[in-house]
């Protein structure tokens, strides 16, 4: 059986064949910072009863029916005055993609885009889920390093520069400017500028991944790279999953109306689901997106603060974190000659767990760091976690030393 579909699989079934995917079931006694998991208990889980009442009492049948992927009403429509308010995005109902969550686009994107030896320019490190996507459709990915401004497009440039010089051109840059997802920093506001001129002066196509950019702790929002931009070589994408649900599985992109349409013709399926996109349809328009985000601003601020005095508190001298400023993630750097993949079967064992950085880069890079994600856990767990992840780092650092 395993051997008759051994000779079956494409080359993207191969490579998929050979990957492991951790569970997401919790497992008693193991504090898990692995996954960006919403909060549970804030879920809006009436609103939603609420929502699905009022598609009933109105008889909203086509929530239930096949629709048009694109629609110039509903949630394309809310989520366009979304986007003018908060993000200062100035795009109509029509150059809004509505995708299966925001990995959905990204794998819609992948397959209009991406060929088999392409490139592509990532945020170095970059969340695994997009640059897992890229991969499996046959591309290369080459981080550009980050900082605490995140990223430099002066790096950027340099690359692209050498890139050129040996005749490669990268297909895109991916990038997550705000609170980004492993590192938890944002990119400044020059250096959005400066990513800005590099997609207009070189037309190269940014791929925004905004996923946290309604998660901000305190101070002002930045704008975004699409906004910044003249257009045309930005595509942005946001998700419904941080603000609202994750099992609603919405996602968006925003682009020219035009690549808009091609993207929608590369696929069968209506590519949203549309009751859920009615739901979130009502919970938009009734102003409740709104009130939420700013619970959850608190909510995750909180915990956020909660993990930074227990990082503190308890890692030994010699490792460094970032300090996020919204979202759900913290990136860790451990003391020379620590390795985090290799640490992690004792803290396991010791009943903690956390992403290895080795996974957020295509070229080995990250073996001292390793990320946290403080979103779904509470604080005792994470006090918790994080006394028996700086106990096995120093276990880990007497080894090395
Ligand atoms: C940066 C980033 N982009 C996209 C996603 C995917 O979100 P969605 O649930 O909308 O597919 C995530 C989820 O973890 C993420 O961290």
């Amino acid at each position: 059986m395993v051997e008759q579909w051994s000779d079956r699989w494409s080359r993207r079934g191969r490579m998929a064949a050979s990957v492991t995917r951790p569970s997401r079931t919790p497992v008693e006694g193991l504090v898990s910072f692995n996954y960006g998991d919403p909060d549970a208990d804030s879920l809006p889980l009436n609103e939603m009863v609420e929502a699905a009442e009022y598609l009933a009492e109105n008889r909203r049948v086509d929530a239930l029916g096949y629709q048009d992927p694109v629609r110039g009403d509903e949630l394309n429509e809310a989520l366009a005055e979304k986007l003018r308010r908060d993000q200062e995005i100035d795009a109509t109902a029509s150059e809004i993609l509505v995708t299966t969550g925001a990995a959905g686009g990204l794998s819609l994107l992948c397959d209009m885009l991406i060929d088999p030896g392409d490139v592509v320019l990532a945020d170095g490190p970059a969340w695994m889920g997009a640059t897992n996507m890229f991969r499996l459709s046959g591309a290369e990915t080459i981080n550009v390093e980050l900082d605490d401004d995140g990223l430099d497009p002066a790096l950027v440039r340099t690359k692209l520069d050498e890139l050129e010089s040996q005749g490669t051109r990268p297909k895109f840059l991916y990038t997550i400017p705000t609170f980004q997802n492993p590192a938890g920093v944002e990119t400044s506001l020059e250096r959005r500028k400066g990513l800005a001129q590099l997609a207009d002066e070189r037309g190269l196509l940014m791929v925004e991944d905004d996923a946290y950019f309604d998660l901000r702790f305190s101070g002002e929002k930045k704008p975004t790279i699409y906004s910044l931009s003249r257009g045309g070589n930005v595509l942005f994408f946001g998700t419904l999953s941080k603000t609202i649900a994750a099992g609603l599985r919405l996602g968006y992109m925003v682009g020219p109306e035009d690549v808009v349409q091609t993207f929608v013709r590369g696929r069968v399926d209506s590519l949203r689901n549309s009751y859920s996109a009615a739901l979130a349809d009502w919970y938009l328009r009734s102003g409740k997106l709104q009130t939420h985000m700013e619970e959850l601003r608190e909510i995750y601020a909180k915990k956020c603060h909660h993990m930074l005095a227990a990082l503190e508190r308890e890692m030994p001298e010699g490792c460094s974190w970032t300090k996020p400023n919204g979202g759900f993630f913290c990136w860790v750097t451990l003391p020379e000659g620590c390795n985090a993949a290799e640490m992690l079967p004792q803290c396991v064992e010791a009943g903690v767990q956390y992403i290895p950085g080795t996974g957020f880069y295509s070229d080995g890079r990250g073996e001292r760091n390793l990320r946290l994600s403080f979103s779904a856990l509470n604080e005792d767990q994470i006090d918790t976690g994080i006394a028996r992840l700086a106990a096995q780092t120093r276990a880990a650092m007497s080894v090395a030393t």
